[in-house]
């Protein structure tokens, strides 16, 4: 060991009243734990022998009492490790090995009758989690968590792709900066977003993604997040350190807990290549087992629905143009329909057949039930009763003639954030889909949060989201929720909870200045760190003056782009978000959006960069076919996809959809061609992808005619 080293760890073990390590299984990452003279606990963290993170401080505050951030002792500490494979009942492999190694410290504070706060630390190849733990004891047992003291101290001036800190809505336009130049109030285009409780001009969301200079990615993020405010951070901009920010409740308390308890996983990822962050499964592999045992009923779906026409303003959610209505009161049959409603009788058959016609397990209907009249932004408890449907929509009917077509409707719960009100009906709206034969719900959460007073990521919301999951799952019912708090790897708890939006979605493109192009080539490097999103993809008619002249709304990428996301936006719910007639016209197109998997064996990141480019193959659920996703930012970029780390063990039929030679996101976004080839593991693809592009690759077994027929793609091109 060299003179200096060794100086500097006398040097650092003199700060510490102690200090121990744990390395990753692989030996590559390296954690510390310390305490302070001050008795406060530290952590450390290095990887390849370089700090990633310099010594941090950890704890947290409780109200009215002293708090677990120092005058600790240390009572004992205890390492274990595991290294086991389970099977997920879906994803984007069908098995997920947990190897890490654990560190386990037991506290106390002697000054406070010896009250015991255990800190576990589990350390993965790609990564670390650690949680707070307040075991049983004799003078702990209720406590009101007021802050929390966790804090991540960077090695310096990273890239960080942020939005900003916010109590309600995680929909925000990514910015990509140095830390030091974090500034959310200058948070983009945040105008667009129905409601929103940004928390300081230092202030960002998890998932945190960020860049080293000499190239480490590192992700900072929660697993298993129950019963607890989500963590904001709050970053210093001289030090280049994160602290964690609790979403307040009501009356400004952070968490009520009582012991035995425990906080979520604080989560941090790092590897030097980007690819490793979106293949670490840590969050996962932190969440609890499965809690629903028999989940046969459970499956992934594609679906199309009464939506866009909404959001493009074609049809409305309201059957009348009253604006101001009392749910109790209201003669719904009295009322004048406006003549754009879209829940129709006739229009979901309409949905239901082309769904049956093309294969697709549901349709999705909103504005079926009453109160669609004045349910935005009055902060009105009774909106919806989730039960009573518009005079125009026959329940009965169409219940009838989708299950004659072995399709299912998927139920609508738009709560308007009236949550109070969406628990008291509950029971009753689970009844109905129940006796009406429904099997998934799409729920929502838009506006301002009652109980008035808190918000959408807080503690009480965080329990309602699970209570919901919960409750469902009891009834044989998925769940996709939109506006909820960001996932945190609870889909492997409740794997009947779906997906989320839980981010700005495609919807955005629709009314407002949209998601610029990079959009989607950071979102799976944040918001999809915690779970499946519905991003909402597939819309191919991309322009908004298609349907009202003059207007400049446009989705910001190609078509063939939209085509990618089904492979690139891991989720085991995807819907096919445009209109029926938009897929009539583009059929050839539309193809891969039946074709494509929602279940996935295995998955291949074979390039990536946040916000520039992200290049997916993945093969389809106990099925010979592969499907592969690449996608780019405003940057045209040729896309290399080598077939070789397929284990392809024939020939395959590769069919491409690509951007056309002078495609465009913004110019000319929906030229695409779609081409044949015969391929096999020798195969490297080469993709030409337009600014804003995209290109969706299918693969599957060549029969003896196309060996005859179709072209062998050369690799020479
Ligand atoms: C916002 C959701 O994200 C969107 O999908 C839905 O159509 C509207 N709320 C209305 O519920
Ligand atoms: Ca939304």
């Amino acid at each position: 060991m060299r003179i200096e080293v060794l100086i500097l760890l006398v040097l650092l073990s003199s700060l510490n009243a102690f200090a121990q390590s744990i390395q990753s299984p692989d030996g590559k990452l390296s954690l510390s734990f310390g305490l302070t003279a001050n008795g406060e606990p530290t952590h450390q963290l290095s990887y390849r022998g370089k700090p990633v993170l310099q010594k941090s401080k950890l704890g947290i505050e409780l109200k009215d009492q002293p708090g677990f951030s120092k005058g600790f002792t240390l009572l004992k500490t205890d390492t274990s490790q595991k290294d086991e494979t389970w099977k997920p009942v879906w994803g984007e492999v069908n098995q997920i090995r947990n190897h890490y190694k654990e560190l386990t410290v037991t506290l106390q504070q002697p000054a406070h009758k010896n009250r015991r706060m255990i800190i576990r630390f589990r350390l993965f190849n790609h990564g670390l989690g650690f949680r707070y733990e307040v075991p049983e004891q004799t003078d702990l047992k209720y406590f009101i968590v007021s802050d929390e003291r966790t804090e991540f101290n960077l090695t310096g001036d990273h890239k960080t792709f942020w939005i900003p800190g916010d109590y309600d809505t995680n929909e925000y336009i990514y910015s990509t900066t140095k830390l030091s130049e974090i500034d959310a109030t200058s948070g983009k285009a945040a105008q667009e977003i129905a409601f929103k409780t940004p928390i300081a001009a230092n202030a960002v969301q998890t998932p945190l993604m960020m860049k080293t200079s000499d190239g480490l990615y590192i992700n900072i993020h929660e697993a298993a997040l129950v019963n607890y405010p989500a963590m904001n951070l709050m970053a210093n901009k001289q030090t280049f350190s994160l602290s964690s920010h609790l979403v307040p409740d009501a009356v400004g308390n952070k968490a009520y807990l009582q012991a035995p308890a425990q906080t979520p996983w604080r989560t941090i990822v790092v590897s030097d290549k980007a690819a490793d962050i979106l293949t670490s499964r840590l969050i996962l592999n932190l969440s609890e087992p499965s809690k629903i045992r028999d989940v046969s009923w459970i499956k992934p779906q594609k679906y199309v629905g009464i939506w866009w026409e909404m959001h493009v303003g074609t049809a409305s959610w309201n059957y009348s143009d009253v604006g101001n209505i009392k749910l109790a009161e209201t003669d719904w049959a009295s009322l004048k329909p406006n003549g754009k409603h879209g829940a129709t009788t006739a229009n979901t058959k309409r949905y239901i057949d082309f769904a049956a016609q093309h294969g697709f397990d549901g349709v999705l209907v909103e504005g079926w039930n009453v109160g669609w009249e004045d349910w935005f932004g009055n902060w009105k408890e009774e909106v919806f009763d989730f039960v009573t449907p518009y005079p125009d929509f026959n329940v009965t009917e169409l219940q009838q003639h989708a299950s004659a077509k072995r399709v299912k409707l998927i139920m609508h719960h738009e709560t308007s954030a009236s949550v109070t009100n969406y628990e008291r009906r509950i029971d009753e709206a689970i009844n109905f889909m129940k006796q009406h034969g429904y099997d998934s719900v799409k729920t929502g959460y838009v506006g301002k949060i009652i109980p008035r007073g808190e918000h959408h990521d807080g503690q009480w919301m965080v329990n309602h989201y699970v209570r919901v999951a919960e409750k469902l799952a009891q009834n044989r019912i998925m769940l996709d929720a939109h506006e909820p708090v960001r996932p945190t790897g609870l889909h492997r708890t409740y794997p009947n909870w779906l997906a989320c939006e839980a981010a700005r979605g495609n919807e955005f493109n629709a009314w407002s200045t949209g998601n610029p192009p990079e959009h989607e080539t950071i979102l799976p490097f944040t918001r999809l760190m915690g779970g499946p999103m519905d991003y909402t993809p597939g819309i191919f008619q991309i322009k908004r003056d298609y349907y009202q002249p003059g207007k400049k709304e446009q989705v910001h990428t190609t078509l063939a782009k939209q085509l990618a996301l089904y492979v690139t936006m891991y989720s085991p719910l995807q819907m096919a978000a445009d209109l029926p007639g938009n897929y009539e016209r583009f059929m050839d197109a539309f193809q891969f959006i039946k074709d494509v998997a929602v279940d996935w064996d295995d998955t291949r990141i074979l390039e990536a960069e946040p916000g520039d480019y992200i290049t997916v193959a993945r093969k389809a659920k106990n099925k010979d076919e592969w499907y592969i996703g690449a996608i780019t930012d405003e940057q045209a970029r040729t896309a290399n996809i080598p077939l070789t780390s397929l284990t392809l063990k024939r020939s395959y039929v590769a069919t491409l959809y690509t951007d056309a030679a002078n495609a465009h996101w913004e110019n000319n976004p929906m030229a695409y061609q779609i081409q044949r080839f015969l391929v096999n593991d020798q195969t490297r693809l080469k993709v030409a992808l337009a600014s804003g592009g995209g290109a969706a690759i299918s693969l599957r077994p060549a029969s003896k005619e196309d060996m005859k027929k179709l072209q062998r793609y050369e690799t020479s091109r």
